[in-house]
This record gives structure tokens, C-alpha cells and sequence, in this order.
């Protein structure tokens, strides 16, 4: 009886957990979720209860993981196995010929090379160490032999696995080290924003460097809050008997393993059908829920890889194409305000006509009062503009080394510039209202 009763809470937990990861695989990963979230939180919940009854059944795999545990104090490094490259850039047509034309040369091959085309993520290269099939360590990039480890941080993001699931082909591999790009999609950073706005924080930048920064945090909590997500592209080290052989072979060893790749990964026959998708994604890049900022290119035969090898820190198997900037520098020549349906007292930049990914821009948002002052942004500063997809380009801050002289700080006038009754900005709050 004794030893019947001492089991049963472990095999709950094991049987807790199995449930768990599903759901959270099926809600984050194939996007079609099978239980509700109140049956999702009371397993959850369950399980918490159930590990602090019994600390020695909790496990670093354990889903309670992610809640985010206590604060990590400063990073310790993170050596990479293999080391973690950077790309070349391409900029144009003729780079990705050059490109094309010297690895048939170093190949000694004839025809048309094949190549995998993947969309450029703009967000920050991580690496996991996956061994028996359990997360046990992830770091950040670095130098690309030596990053910073932060394992605890990556386990809250919950498109990350903490344990790989048995592909249907064969066994989960021994070791592997999968890499991948940790980001913000754009829906998840304009409601972060709008949080922190409502409760009187100033607005984050733009959705990579809020990943970045929340990565790094030293709380994971504040990691957690960030909702971020993991597309996986690669791998350094891997042990397993059947290893892919082709990269797009690669991405689908991942995909089966539980990882999200990007569903608009294509292998191509040529370096023609490359430019293609390269101007395809040009064109469409803003229909994504999250940046992109070019298209990076593999050869797709892993051995051809391996034979080409690296020069210096780029390897001479990919390129990463890289679009036309969607930031410009412009001057600042006035901010007018616009008044909102609700009576929120709007600051737009006016600025001298500037191109920017083929369309001219003269006017920008710039948000509000706070967003004005904790970026200091003055009238008659040249200032950073960027323009990302269908929303309006916004002003970034100033080039501090441009300016001329002491401009005046901004202030929003104080009678409403429509109707001329008293404007109101309680203390805290970051909109002015008529
Ligand atoms: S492959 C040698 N694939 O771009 C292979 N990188 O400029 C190196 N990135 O540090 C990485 N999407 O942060 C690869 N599908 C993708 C990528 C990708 C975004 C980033 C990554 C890398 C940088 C290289």
C-alpha cells in the first residue's frame, strides 16, 4: 500500500506533463488547439500543486518550467560545439549570380545548383542543446563560438520544446543543437506597446530589439511577459543514425521533432528560381505578422555545404539577401497636431519629403507627448524614419550629431487646436485629451 501510494503522484506528474506538452504543442505549434484554457490552466495548475508537494518530482523539462522560476543573476558563456556564422550580403541581382557563380566553380559543378530559400527573420540567433531529446542548455550568439547562456529565459517561450517529440521516422537523435531565430510577432509587439502605454511605460522600439532585450533580462518573468516565439532554420551538432541530407530535408527533421519552421521555406531548382523568390517576398513582405529584412539562401545538398565549408565567419554555401532599407534620415520641420474621434491629441511630424522603399514620405507619427521627450526629439533635428509595411512611418529619434545649436524642447499646446476649450494630461497617463 505504502509503495502504491509513494508512485501514483509521479506517474500524475509524468501523465500531467504529457498532457501539457501536447496542448501547449497543439495552441503554439500547429496552431489548432484541442482543450480549452480553463482545462489547460487546471492541469497546469495540478501539476504545480503536485511538485510542490513533492520537489524531487520536478524535473527541468517539467512545463511548470516556463511560468518563469527565480531571477538569474548576470549570464554565464555559453560555448558553442560548432561555431554559430554570420552571412554575406547580397544586395542585388548580379551578387546572387556572383554568389551562384562561385560555388559552381569551388563545386566543380556544371548545371544549375539547387538552393533552399528562407525568409530573413529580423529578430536574435539563439542555439539549443537538445540531448536524450531534453532542452538542457541554450545561448545566445555572441562572437559565434562564445555566447551567453540563457537556458531559463528560452524555456519560457513556449514554442521552444523542453523535450523533443519521437519523429515518426526513427528514434529522437542522441544530441542535437538546433538553431534558430527568437522574435516578436508584430501583433504581439503593438499590444505589448499599447500595455505599456496604458499604464504610463514608454513604448519599446521596434519588435527586434524588444526581443533582444527581453532574452537578456535577468528576471524570466519579464521574458515571459514579452510573448515571444522561435522559428528554428539549422543545426550545429547533431548525433543521430539517419542525419538529413538536404537542408530542406533538414527543416522537415525539425518540424517532426515539435519546432516551428517557416512554412514559407521553398526549395528551389536554380539560382533563377532564387531572384524570383527573392522578389516575391519583397513585394509581400508586409502581409507577415512579423519583420523580415531579406531572404537568406542555403545550398540545399548538406554535403556540397560541407564541402564548400566557411571563409572566415561566412560560410560559402548561403547569403543573406538583404532588401532596401525602410529607415531614412530626414529633417524635422515642424510637429502639428491632429485631434482624435475619442479627443486624444495626436503629434505628427512634418518632414522634408523623403523615399523610403520606393514611396515618398513627408509625415510621421510621433505618438505623444512622453514618446517625444523620452526620445528627445526636437523640431528642426534630423531624425531616423522608418516605414514598416501598411502602418505609418514613424519617427525613431534624432542624429544627436547633426544637431544645430539648443532647440527647444517640445511641448503639446494646452488649448485644443481644433475647438480652442482647455487640454487635459492627467499625471501618469501618456495621452493628452480635448
Ligand atoms: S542561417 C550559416 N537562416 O540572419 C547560417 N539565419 O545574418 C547562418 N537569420 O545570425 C544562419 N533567418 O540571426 C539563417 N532562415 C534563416 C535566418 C537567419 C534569420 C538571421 C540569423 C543570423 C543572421 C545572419
Amino acid at each position: 500500500m505504502a509503495v502504491k501510494r509513494a508512485i501514483a503522484p509521479e506517474k500524475r506528474a509524468q501523465e500531467l506533463r504529457a498532457r501539457i506538452d501536447e496542448a501547449n504543442y497543439r495552441y503554439h505549434v500547429l496552431d489548432d488547439p484541442q482543450i480549452s484554457d480553463q482545462d489547460y490552466d487546471a492541469l497546469l495548475r495540478e501539476l504545480l500543486d503536485l511538485e510542490l508537494a513533492h520537489p524531487e518530482l520536478q524535473t527541468p523539462d517539467s512545463p511548470t518550467q516556463r511560468v518563469g522560476g527565480t531571477p538569474a543573476g548576470g549570464f554565464p558563456p555559453y560555448v558553442h560545439t560548432r561555431p554559430m556564422l554570420s552571412l554575406g550580403n547580397a544586395f542585388d541581382e548580379a551578387e546572387l549570380l556572383a554568389f551562384d557563380a562561385r560555388v559552381r566553380k569551388l563545386a566543380a559543378v556544371d548545371g544549375d545548383v539547387a538552393y533552399t530559400c528562407e525568409l530573413k527573420i529580423d529578430g536574435l540567433a539563439v542555439s539549443l542543446r537538445y540531448d536524450q531529446g531534453k532542452l538542457t542548455a541554450g545561448g545566445t550568439r555572441g562572437d559565434g563560438s562564445t555566447g551567453e547562456d540563457v537556458t531559463t529565459n528560452l524555456r519560457t517561450i513556449k514554442t521552444i520544446p523542453l523535450s523533443l517529440r519521437a519523429p515518426g521516422s526513427g528514434p529522437v537523435p542522441r544530441h542535437i543543437d538546433v538553431r534558430g531565430e527568437v522574435y516578436l510577432r508584430k501583433s504581439d509587439f503593438e499590444r505589448l506597446n499599447a500595455e505599456r502605454e496604458a499604464r504610463g511605460a514608454a513604448r519599446f522600439a521596434n519588435p527586434r530589439n524588444t526581443a533582444a532585450g527581453g532574452i537578456r533580462q535577468l528576471d524570466p518573468k519579464m521574458t515571459a511577459e514579452r510573448s515571444m516565439t522561435f522559428y528554428a532554420y539549422a543545426v550545429g551538432e547533431i548525433d543521430t543514425p539517419r542525419p538529413p541530407r538536404t537542408q530542406a530535408e533538414l527543416l522537415a527533421c525539425l518540424k517532426s521533432l515539435g519546432f516551428r519552421v517557416n512554412e514559407h521555406a521553398r526549395a528551389v531548382p536554380s539560382i533563377r528560381e532564387v531572384i524570383r523568390f527573392v522578389e516575391e517576398w519583397e513585394v509581400k513582405r508586409d502581409e507577415l505578422d512579423y519583420e523580415i529584412d531579406g531572404v537568406v539562401i542555403k545550398v540545399d545538398d548538406l554535403a556540397l555545404q560541407a564541402k564548400l565549408g566557411s571563409s572566415g565567419k561566412d560560410p560559402r554555401w548561403a547569403i543573406a539577401f538583404k532588401f532596401r532599407a525602410r529607415e531614412a534620415r530626414t529633417k524635422l520641420l515642424d510637429i502639428v497636431v491632429s485631434v482624435g474621434r475619442t479627443g486624444v491629441l495626436n503629434p505628427n511630424a512634418v518632414l522634408e519629403p523623403v523615399q523610403i522603399g520606393g514611396t515618398t514620405v513627408s509625415n510621421a507619427t510621433l505618438h505623444n507627448q512622453d514618446y517625444i521627450r523620452a526620445n528627445d526629439i526636437r523640431i528642426g533635428d534630423v531624425v531616423t524614419v522608418i516605414r514598416a509595411g501598411d502602418v505609418i512611418p514613424r519617427v525613431v529619434g534624432p542624429v544627436l550629431e547633426l544637431r544645430k545649436g539648443n532647440p527647444p524642447e517640445y511641448t503639446l499646446p494646452t488649448v485644443c487646436p481644433v475647438c480652442g476649450a482647455d487640454v487635459d494630461h492627467p499625471e501618469g497617463e501618456p495621452m493628452a485629451r480635448c
